[in-house]
């Protein structure tokens, strides 16, 4: 990817330049938690963005996608919105940037990427973090690594309209080889787990389908959780977010909201609690507790927050029929990925299962992933 990503780069814009890289991400537990003030528990991946960026002194942005092999030329001022999709992502980390007092000069680029796309891996949160992270060194402006990640945060927010949490982000810019972080959205506190559980493996499986409307849909979950913290701290003020309600406290509300909010809710309060017990499970190496908590929260997902699908509910139900340690829908949901926490021995009979039942029941094999907890934003 390196050498074409110099190559095309030489062509289009000659010598000079330097490179830069962020990552994908998994999370082993912790889901839909960031937005409500909770715990997440994710890891960066080895695989990513990469970049090669050089100031232009134009004025203007000049960058290559090599993936999607098209070539877009934009503006930094908020009307210079290109309209391809990939660019809005790297404009808008520009306009972040400019908008915390960051110095934004004009650069060309050329990238590419590795992050499946649709997998719920976060490619963008990747994307944004090598340009919030490129652009940060180049123009010499010192923005701390938090706000880096609130930059492609907000890029999110202001310029594809998903209302997402940190957690993407902050895993993209905190990356950390070896090590998963446990972070609490709240207070921004975080601590590395190192994540080397011996005799078992972390498979993702990729059920390949990706739901239209899953932006809208993830902002209405949203939106349900700040109705339920809502109408909780009419009773009890101290409630910033949904992850300080006690469960009793979301039962006094229940006639109040309307059922729906109340199922989300319960499912948020639930895993508040699930990280803390896989943190406590991971500390005395009890992996069968990490992965229990997995499937617990996949029926969450699936049954009282509704991101799952047919067809990660299959390969859910799989895991658990071949005693596979942990399992559950990974990231926002409404398709993509679940992760498996699978014993070595298990690994190729579950893989193959999965890969055979899959295909014979929905007509296209999934894919599978054997991901590596890597480094984060980086220069190379
Ligand atoms: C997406 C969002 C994150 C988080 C997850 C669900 O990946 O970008 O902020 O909310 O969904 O945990």
């Amino acid at each position: 990817m390196k050498t074409k990503i110099q190559e095309k780069f030489a062509t289009l814009f000659g010598e000079g330049g330097e490179m830069f890289a962020s990552a994908g991400r998994i999370n082993l537990i912790g889901e839909h938690t960031d937005y409500n003030g909770g715990y997440v528990f994710p890891g960066a991946i080895d695989c990513g963005i990469v970049a090669k960026i050089k100031p232009n002194g134009l004025g203007k942005v000049r960058a290559y996608s090599l993936d999607y092999d098209e070539f877009v030329e934009f503006g930094l001022a908020e009307e210079d919105k290109p309209e391809q999709q990939w660019a809005r992502y790297i404009f808008g980390v520009c306009r972040e940037t400019a908008k915390r007092g960051g110095k934004v000069e004009g650069f060309d680029t050329v990238f590419a990427g590795d992050v499946p796309l649709g997998a719920g891996l976060s490619s963008s949160a990747a994307l944004e973090s090598t340009f919030a992270f490129a652009i940060n060194e180049l123009n010499g402006n010192g923005i701390d690594k938090f706000e880096l990640a609130k930059i492609g945060q907000s890029t999110e927010h202001n310029y594809t309209g998903v209302k997402c949490g940190i957690m993407d982000q902050f895993a993209s810019v905190f990356g950390k080889a070896g090590s998963l972080i446990r972070l609490n959205c709240k207070t921004l506190e975080y601590k590395y787990f190192p994540f080397n559980p011996v005799g078992y493996k972390l498979v993702l499986i990729d059920s390949c389908v990706k739901h239209e409307l899953a932006s809208s849909a993830y902002n209405k979950r949203r939106a349900s959780c700040e109705n339920a913290a809502a109408a909780i701290r009419k009773n009890h003020p101290e409630v910033d977010f949904l992850s300080d309600a006690k469960r009793v406290w979301l039962d006094e509300v229940r006639d109040e909201i309307p059922e729906e909010d109340f199922l989300r809710a319960e499912y948020v309060i639930g895993e508040v609690q699930r990280v803390l017990d896989v943190c406590d499970a991971l500390e005395r190496g009890d992996y069968e507790t990490v992965g229990e908590m997995m499937y617990q929260t996949h029926f969450g997902l699936s049954r009282l927050y509704e991101v799952s699908c047919e067809e990660l509910d299959f390969l859910n139900k799989l895991a658990r029929k071949m005693d596979v340690t942990g399992s559950r829908v990974m990231g926002g949901g409404f398709g993509g990925c679940t992760i498996n926490l699978v014993k070595e021995e298990l690994c190729d009979a579950f893989i193959a299962a999965a890969k055979e039942q899959f295909e014979a029941k929905f007509g296209h094999a999934p894919k599978v992933y054997n991901v590596v907890i890597s480094d984060g934003a980086r220069k190379l």
